[in-house]
C-alpha cells in the first residue's frame, strides 16, 4: 500500500497523542533517519520519470502536512502542560512578609511620593511630558533659540534622528506642552527622568528634576516665595529653615533666582537650619513674556512663577546620601539600607519618611 495512503492514520495518531514523549515518538518513525516518509522518499530514485512527478510532489505535501500537524499538536502539549503547571502552584496571598524578602522603596521614589504629596496639598497637580522630546519643547519655546548660549549650560544628548529630537535636558520642557493643550490657569508640578551627558560624584547622566508652573492672573513672586518655603519646611520636617533668594538668569523666566538653603554642619552632616552656611538647592522665576507668548498667551493677562528642582539632590539632602551614582547602581545591600517600607506611604497626616 502506498505511504500516501496512510495519511488519514498518521494525522490521527499525532491527534491522539497525549504526550510530549508521544509526540517525539511519532516523528521519529515517520519523519527520522530511517522513519516512513524518509525512506518514501529514498525510493523516488527508483521511480520512472512520470510517477516521480506526481509522487514527488504528493509525498512532498504529505510531509509537510505531518511536520505542521506534529508542530501544531506540540505548542498545544506545551501550553496543555503550562496550565498544568500554574493550576498547580499556588500563592498563600495571608502569608506574613518576611522582613528579609520585603522590596523597599528607593529613596527617589520617596522623595517624588513626599513631593508630590506637599505640592498636592497646595492644589498643585501633576502632569507629564515625554523624555524624549523636541527641540521645540525643550529650548525653543522656552526662549533658548538655536545658537543661544544658553543652549550650553546644558550638555544635551542628541538624538540621531531626521527630526531634532533630544533626551530631555529639564522638565521645563512639560510647561509648554501643558500651557500649548490647556487652557489657564494652571498650577502644576511635573517630576521625572531628564538626561545630560555629565558624569561625577554629584551628576549622573540621567537624574530626575520636578517642574513647578503656576499661571493665573496676579501672581507675584511673593506668591513663589511663599510656596517654595510652605514646600521646604514640610520636605525637611522641621519648621527652622531660612532660604535666600539670589538674583540669577535662565532663559525662561523674568527675573531670575537661584534659592539657598541654610545649614549647619554636625559631626560632618549637613542638617537643615538657620545658619551662615548656604547651599543652593533650586532655579525659578517669573515665567518669561516670550514663554506666554510662545504658548498664545497673553502676557498681560496672564503671568505666573516657575521652578525647577533636582529630586536626586533632595532626596540627598534629606537622607543623607553622599555620592549621586550610589542611586543608580542597583547595590542590593545598599537600597536595604537607605529604602523605605513599602507599607509606609508618606502623607501629611501620619508622616512623610519615617
Ligand atoms: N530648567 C532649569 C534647569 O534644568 C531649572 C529651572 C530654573 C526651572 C528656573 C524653572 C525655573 O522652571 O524657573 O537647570
Amino acid at each position: 500500500m502506498s505511504i500516501l495512503n496512510k495519511k488519514d492514520e498518521m494525522l490521527e495518531a499525532i491527534a491522539k497523542a497525549t504526550s510530549l514523549q508521544e509526540l517525539e515518538d511519532l516523528r521519529i518513525h515517520y519523519m527520522g533517519k530511517s522513519g516512513l516518509l524518509t525512506l518514501a522518499m529514498k525510493e523516488i530514485a527508483s521511480l520512472s520519470l512520470e510517477e516521480k512527478k506526481s509522487f514527488g510532489a504528493n509525498l512532498n505535501s504529505l510531509k509537510k502536512q505531518i511536520a505542521s500537524s506534529i508542530e501544531e499538536h506540540k505548542l498545544s502539549l506545551e501550553e496543555a502542560a503550562i496550565e498544568i503547571k500554574l493550576a498547580k502552584e499556588s500563592v498563600d496571598v495571608t502569608e506574613p512578609v518576611r522582613p528579609s524578602k520585603e522590596g523597599k522603596v528607593h529613596p527617589i521614589t520617596q522623595a517624588t511620593q513626599e513631593i508630590i504629596n506637599i505640592f498636592g496639598n497646595m492644589g498643585f497637580s501633576l502632569a507629564f511630558g515625554p523624555e524624549i522630546e523636541d527641540d521645540h519643547h525643550n529650548f525653543t519655546a522656552l526662549n533658548i533659540p538655536a545658537n543661544h548660549p544658553a543652549r550650553q549650560m546644558q550638555d544635551t544628548f542628541y538624538m540621531n534622528t531626521e527630526e531634532d529630537m533630544v533626551l530631555r535636558t529639564q522638565t521645563s520642557s512639560v510647561q509648554i506642552r501643558k500651557m500649548s493643550q490647556e487652557k489657564p490657569p494652571f498650577r502644576f508640578i511635573s517630576p521625572g527622568r531628564v538626561y545630560r551627558s555629565e558624569y561625577d560624584q554629584t551628576h549622573s547622566p540621567m537624574f530626575h528634576q520636578v517642574e513647578g508652573l503656576c499661571i493665573d492672573k496676579n501672581i507675584n513672586m511673593g506668591h513663589l516665595k511663599w510656596c517654595l518655603e510652605e514646600f521646604l519646611k514640610e520636605f525637611f520636617e522641621t519648621s527652622d529653615v531660612v532660604i535666600r533668594l539670589r538674583p540669577s538668569y535662565f532663559p525662561f523666566t523674568e527675573p531670575s533666582a537661584e534659592v539657598d538653603i541654610g545649614y549647619k554642619l554636625e559631626n560632618g552632616e549637613i542638617k537643615i537650619g538657620s545658619s551662615d552656611k548656604w547651599l543652593e538647592i533650586l532655579g525659578c522665576g517669573m515665567v518669561h513674556r516670550r514663554v506666554i507668548e510662545n504658548v498664545g498667551l497673553d502676557p498681560k493677562e496672564y503671568q505666573g512663577f516657575a521652578f525647577g528642582m533636582g529630586i536626586d539632590r533632595m532626596a540627598m539632602l534629606k537622607y543623607g546620601i553622599s555620592d549621586v551614582r550610589k542611586l543608580f547602581e542597583s547595590d542590593l545591600r545598599w537600597l536595604r539600607h537607605h529604602g523605605f517600607s513599602v507599607l509606609d506611604q508618606p502623607n501629611l497626616i501620619t508622616g512623610l519618611s519615617r
